[in-house]
């Protein structure tokens, strides 16, 4: 079981130096997934990239593209030869941006997961300062319809949208979701509304993101192993 439940966590690496990427990928030793934003990303470069996969371990790039179709065809073109396995790209560069990045993944095992509302907006600034007049519940199924439908292999929202979107949308796509915390942990840092990473996977998200419970744990080697038991044992 226990490398299935590897495949389902991603560490966020929120996180500013290369000493504590290395320590973190030393002490989670079992772990499979890292997440690179942009702090890391503007910081590093894809050395931080290629430092990940050369330790054997696969990297979910979450630069959250959106720029017109060219551009972020090239960009995934760059992505994929870096050899990232998962990025993100932001579903309101539309249909045609989504259609050209899935070609060039087309073929590789890269996937491509799209960003639908991020959870920092409220409804009142979506309508005033957005234009988008819709619930938060219903912008994001139509944001990930759309996105899947143009070649997105899945979606990355928060923990309260999964029901809503397996619900509401067909077919085989991915569901990526941050906003987890493990029963053990105490802390929900800035996140309102949390889930624990079993219960999110039962509702139907296929990976979890999670960062401080791991990062900022007296020891986090201990913490990704808890973490990896508490799924277990409750799946
Ligand atoms: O520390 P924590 O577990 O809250 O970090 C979760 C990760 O997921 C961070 O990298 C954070 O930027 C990201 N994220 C999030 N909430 C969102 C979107 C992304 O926490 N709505």
């Amino acid at each position: 079981m226990s490398k299935f439940v590897h495949e389902k966590i991603v560490i966020g690496l929120d996180v500013s130096t290369f000493e504590e990427v290395e320590a973190i990928l030393s002490l989670c030793r079992n772990a499979l997934w890292f997440k690179v934003g942009s702090q890391l990303f503007t910081k590093f470069g894809p050395s931080v990239v290629e430092f990940i996969r050369k330790d054997g371990r696969k990297v979910f790039l979450d630069l959250k593209f959106h720029d017109i179709p060219n551009t972020v065809k090239n960009a995934v073109s760059s992505a994929v030869e870096l050899g990232v396995d998962l990025l993100t790209l932001h579903s309101l560069g539309g249909r045609k941006m989504i259609a050209q990045a899935r070609e060039v993944v087309e073929g590789t095992s890269v996937k491509i997961l799209a960003v639908t509302v991020l959870t920092s907006h409220n409804e009142q600034e979506l309508r005033n300062e957005i234009g988008i007049y819709e619930s938060v519940g219903d912008a994001v199924t139509r944001l990930a319809k759309m996105a899947i439908s143009a070649g997105a292999h899945g979606v990355v929202c928060s923990p309260q949208e999964i029901r809503i979107l397996r619900d509401n949308i067909q077919g085989e796509f991915m569901i990526v979701t941050p906003g987890v915390r493990p029963a053990w942990e105490k802390e929900a840092y800035d996140q309102a509304r949390v889930m624990t990473p079993s219960e999110a996977i039962k509702l139907g998200a296929d990976k979890i993101v999670i960062a401080r419970p791991i990062l900022k744990a007296k020891n986090p080697s201990e913490a990704y192993n808890k973490l990896v038991e508490e799924i277990e044992n409750e799946l």
